[in-house]
């Protein structure tokens, strides 16, 4: 159980060595000029996703090309050969991933495989398509920063950005400014803690460009903590959720996961939000990041997130990594 903690400890020294393995996996494949992309497609599911999320977050206000995530089983009709497609499944056998990897096969577009093995691993090298090979063994969830890192090898070029130059800054900004890490994540997680045994459920708050960590800290919460946590984006929550406050059920504690970049419209929602969840005596917390930089801001708010569901999983008794309903899931659609 103490494997999840220290995997998300580590998460700056994993993310420091990927960069540098996945820029050099990365320059021996061959892959169509970067100059012929309009965009990419980053596909994936649960712990194979979120890196597509983050790099959303911290790229697409600054990258003229396309981010394009997909969650599904099928490809929107518009995604065409002037996008890089990149299949992200850590174990390879997804069947939501493989299914978007051969329908981009069979639909020429560019694809290439991030992967551990599995069906994917297996089919991509049978046909020699490119693919980037992760290290086995590791949940998911935990292989954030080799995820990350490959996915940010393969794109950069492509969106025009030095996304590992930026990581690597981002490791070094991280390291003066861990200390709150620990300490941040186990306060959250002990407040936590008490509202769960009131029957209170998480939710998250986040908005862009921090959707990532809101979003991871749901995903942590339910895989880790194994209970139910929702997430829900600003603003669009104020234009309906927001109603349910006054309502009969009192079911939620909430957090707003907040970063650097806070323009003032959306302070001034989350302030009227404050004011109403005080009048009807909503608990809520901030979670902050610890940074300047975004890319910086983006990793010290996920170790926090990741922190908190850990500890929160260890009061309430729980191990951390095993996920046996959607290994069930898993074996059950075989
Ligand atoms: C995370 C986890 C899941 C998987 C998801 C997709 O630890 O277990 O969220 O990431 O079920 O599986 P993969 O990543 O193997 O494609």
């Amino acid at each position: 159980s103490s494997g999840m903690l220290l995997h998300a400890l580590s998460m700056p020294k994993y993310l420091s060595e990927s960069i540098v393995r996945y820029k050099e996996d990365v320059s021996k494949l061959t892959l169509p000029d970067p100059s012929t992309f309009d965009g990419v497609v980053i596909s994936g599911m649960g712990g194979s996703f979120i890196s597509g999320l983050f790099l959303q977050d911290l790229a697409s206000d600054r990258s003229s090309k396309a981010i394009i995530l997909n969650r599904d089983v099928r490809l929107p009709r518009f995604i065409d050969e002037k996008k890089l497609l990149v299949a992200v499944s850590y174990s390879g056998n997804t069947e939501e991933t493989l299914r978007i990897y051969l329908e981009g096969l069979r639909r020429n577009i560019p694809v290439v495989a991030v992967t551990s093995g599995g069906e994917l691993a297996a089919v991509s090298e049978k046909l020699g398509k490119p693919v980037i090979r992760l290290p086995p063994g590791i949940p998911p969830r935990a292989a954030f920063p080799h995820l990350t890192a490959a996915i940010a090898a393969l794109t950069s070029s492509v969106l025009g950005l030095d996304l590992l130059g930026e990581l690597r800054r981002a490791i070094d900004e991280l390291a003066k400014r861990e200390d709150s890490v620990l300490s941040d994540g186990l306060a959250l997680s002990r407040l936590l803690f008490s509202d769960v045994q009131n029957n209170l459920t998480p939710l998250i708050y986040g908005y862009s460009p921090y959707l990532s960590p809101a979003y991871r800290f749901k995903t942590q919460i339910n895989e880790n903590s194994k209970i139910h946590a929702f997430f829900g984006e600003l603003p669009e929550v104020n234009h309906n959720e927001i109603m349910g406050w006054n309502g009969v059920l009192k079911s939620f504690t909430v957090v707003f996961v907040r970063g650097r970049e806070e323009p003032k419209y959306m302070e001034a929602r989350i302030e009227f939000l404050e004011n109403l969840f005080d009048k009807n005596n909503i608990r809520f917390y901030n979670l902050h990041g610890n940074c300047e930089k975004r890319a910086c801001e983006l990793l010290s708010l996920i170790m926090k997130a990741d922190v908190v569901s850990i500890a929160l999983a260890l009061l309430l008794g729980v191990d951390p990594t095993p996920v046996d309903t959607i290994t069930q899931l898993k074996k059950f659609l075989d």
